[in-house]
């Protein structure tokens, strides 16, 4: 079954059957990013919680929200909701909100899609993992990365004919990572945790688990280079850039076959380099390859106005609420955003929070 699955986008209303929806949370990037998804995911949104009522109003007023809540409890015990959105924030001792939340929610009989990061500790999401598995009950993290089109294809490539198997895979992003005396300290570490998700899903996605790994940390900035070893025998390394340029382009990918590579910069622009002959050496006078060797270029079009080069598409905000959606309607597993990948991420958490810097240590 192939990653990445073209497909025509419905637009909510033309759902026959859509699921009551409540939302917990009115912040900048659930209005930016979440809310703006409805409108082709196949849900009806009753109601919308925030400690503050003005903004839930406000997001109702926008939104189509029809009745609004500044206490959660109370919502889901007046709504009973099919399906439960969080996204919210952390508290001041740099706890996840989302986590409790989730917990209320899916006790009070909803399933729930919840914005990264799922918890600050892999107890936290052991716990979520036995609460839905006695519940029945769907809990699904916001792993946008693994929705992105370029990050499915790239999926698609390494698994497909012609790349052999993953050798190395090669992840920057810029993030950086506190002094080893804060390491254990979660407000400290508050952007390091909000952030790991990111490459960590990507990684997690395209070459499974981590069995071992070591980094290095440059003091002046906080950025690391980690070496990794995964359970599959590949190789890797997770690179984050502190201080790189916020001018630049964020992030890259680069996966490693058998004489085969493909690289995903800046989340968008895919390039496939297919197995080829190197040009005779010393006596070949071009470089061009036959067609059935050249790279593959993928990129996408920004002239007409179209989804898919809309942001909600193209970083992979609205597949993944469908995605939670579908599950839900149709009774199926989810298979990403799951509560298994979200703990593999805490797993990377707590190396780089608990191991110093060149010392190998199993993930
Ligand atoms: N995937 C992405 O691209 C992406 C991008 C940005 C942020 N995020 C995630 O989204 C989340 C929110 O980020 P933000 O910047 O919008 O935060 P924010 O602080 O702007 O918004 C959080 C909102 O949640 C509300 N809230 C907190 N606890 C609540 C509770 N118990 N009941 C009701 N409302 C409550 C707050 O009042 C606030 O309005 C974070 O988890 C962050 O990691 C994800």
């Amino acid at each position: 079954m192939p990653h990445h699955v073209p497909r025509e986008i419905r637009y909510n209303f033309e759902y026959e059957r859509r699921l009551k929806a409540c939302f917990i949370g009115a912040g900048g990037h659930a209005y930016r990013n979440v809310y703006p998804t409805f409108r082709y995911a196949p849900v009806d949104l009753a109601a919308i919680c925030d400690l503050d009522a003005a903004r839930a109003q406000g997001f109702a007023r926008v939104f189509g929200g029809e009745r609004t809540y500044t206490d959660h409890a109370q919502m889901l015990a007046t709504e009973k909701p099919d399906v439960v959105f969080i996204v919210t924030n952390y508290t001041d001792d740099g706890h996840v909100r989302a986590t409790e939340l989730a917990r209320d929610c899916v006790l009070a009989g909803a399933h729930v899609w919840m914005e990264k990061p799922t918890a600050a500790s892999r107890a936290e999401v052991e716990a979520l993992q036995a609460l839905s598995a006695q519940t029945g009950m769907k809990i699904m993290t916001g792993l946008k990365k693994t929705f992105f089109p370029a990050i499915e294809k790239l999926k698609d490539i390494i698994e497909g004919p012609g790349f052999g198997a993953l050798s190395a895979l090669s992840v920057r992003y810029p993030q950086s990572l506190p002094k080893p005396s804060e390491r254990r300290d979660l407000v400290a570490m508050q952007s390091f945790l909000d952030h790991i998700y990111h490459p960590g899903s990507i990684i997690h996605f395209l070459a499974g688990p981590i069995e071992r790994a070591t980094f290095e940390w440059a003091g002046n900035t906080g950025g690391t280079v980690a070496a990794l070893r995964f359970k599959s025998g590949a190789i890797g390394s997770l690179h984050f850039s502190a201080a790189q340029s916020w001018a630049g382009p964020f992030e890259r990918v680069e996966a490693i076959g058998e004489w085969s590579h493909a690289i995903v910069e800046n989340g968008v622009k895919l390039t496939h380099y297919r197995q080829a002959e190197l040009p005779s050496y010393g006596r070949a006078s071009s470089w061009i390859q036959p067609e059935e060797s050249a790279a593959l270029l993928y990129e996408p079009e920004f002239s007409l106005g179209q989804l898919y080069n809309n942001n909600m598409f193209s970083l992979g905000y609205a597949p993944e609420v469908l995605h939670f959606c579908e599950a839900v309607l149709e009774n199926r597993p989810l298979t990403k955003g799951t509560l298994e990948a979200a703990l593999e991420i805490m797993k990377l958490f707590d190396f780089y929070s608990q191991t110093p810097e060149g010392v190998a240590a199993a993930v």
